[in-house]
């Protein structure tokens, strides 16, 4: 397992104020990789050092209490950027912002350099941008291999027609079920989405995300409450798909940063507190002191 010592000490760190969830073991299932529309995307590093998004001073407020305070972001094209920070933080808040669902109250938003702040979801996701993990982008009671080929549909086919006859869908299938297969859902296709326990509906969200074959993946909690065993998969699964892909991640379980994220933004109440590589972050005394009162990770 990666960054074993790091992930013991990472979890007497971080674990104690109760509000970090880690889970300890990883099963080594392999996600075959790939990309969305089937084809093969530039490796990550050849965008590397190019801010893709870009916050200044960004900041929400919600009836006067600042939720996003100040935010100056540069998030790397190519990169896993784990946004971590206790309960409460700021980091839905600031997907939020990121993705167009909530206007910042100041500050702006930039994305490959042009300045979108304030452009609506729908406007921010046909730019790239995809958020992931919100329980409505399930059809509850559509099949749970319909929902990914509803997805699939609404990237391909003609924008207005909502539901198309399945003959004229059955070419969307095989990608359909090789996003199952990703998401290690093939063998649930044809229950409801419905009828899926919560770690797995999460697993859909991600297939149909994927769907869309996002430039810009942006994932809050995808491991939250999944089963051990699922977070190893999902872990894999969304280091093969940000090959060539930029994935802002807001993470609790660490061993997940750990493992998938090149760089870290730790918030708290609002504002950045540090920023770093996990081993940089793990071992700044602000971070110790803002989750242990100092001193103690030194004996960890
Ligand atoms: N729509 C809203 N109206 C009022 N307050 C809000 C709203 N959305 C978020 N907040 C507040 O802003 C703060 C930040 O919330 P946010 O959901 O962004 O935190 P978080 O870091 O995602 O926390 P968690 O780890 O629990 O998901 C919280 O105090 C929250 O209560
Ligand atoms: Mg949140």
């Amino acid at each position: 397992m990666p960054h074993g010592s790091e992930n013991r000490l990472g979890r007497s760190l971080f674990g104690a104020n109760g509000t970090w969830v880690l889970i300890s073991c990883y099963h080594a299932l392999v996600a075959p990789s790939l990309s969305a529309n089937g084809s093969e995307r530039l490796p990550a590093e050849a965008a590397a050092g190019v801010a893709l998004i870009e916050t200044r001073r960004l900041s929400k407020s919600f009836a006067g209490y600042v939720a996003v305070d100040d935010v100056s972001l540069a998030i790397e094209a190519g990169a896993i950027h784990a946004i971590i920070g206790p309960n409460g933080a700021g980091k839905t808040t600031l997907f939020n912002l990121l993705s167009g669902f909530q206007r910042p109250t100041s500050g702006r938003i930039f994305l490959k350099d042009d300045d979108v702040t304030g452009l609506d979801a729908p406007r921010i996701a046909r730019r790239g941008v995809v958020r992931s993990f919100q329980i409505n982008s399930i059809f509850t009671h559509l099949s749970v291999l319909d929902n990914v080929k509803v997805s699939l549909q609404s990237k391909t086919e003609l924008p207005g027609r909502f539901w198309l006859p399945s003959t004229a869908t059955k070419r969307l299938e095989p990608r359909a079920l090789e996003l199952l297969v990703a998401v290690g859902l093939e063998n649930e296709r044809d229950l409801l989405a419905v009828q899926l326990a919560y770690g797995r509906k999460r697993a859909l969200e991600l297939a149909i995300s994927l769907a869309q074959d996002p430039e810009i993946l942006l994932l809050d909690e995808p491991t939250a409450g999944m089963a051990t065993a699922d977070v190893g998969r999902v872990t894999q699964l969304i280091a093969s798909v940000a090959r060539g892909r930029t994935v802002v991640l807001v993470e609790h379980n660490l061993e997940v940063v750990a493992e998938l994220a090149q760089r870290i933004t730790v918030l708290q109440r609002g504002k950045i507190l540090v920023e770093g590589t996990y081993d940089e972050v793990r071992r700044d005394q602000r971070v110790i002191d803002a989750y242990l009162g100092g001193g103690a990770a030194a004996h960890a």
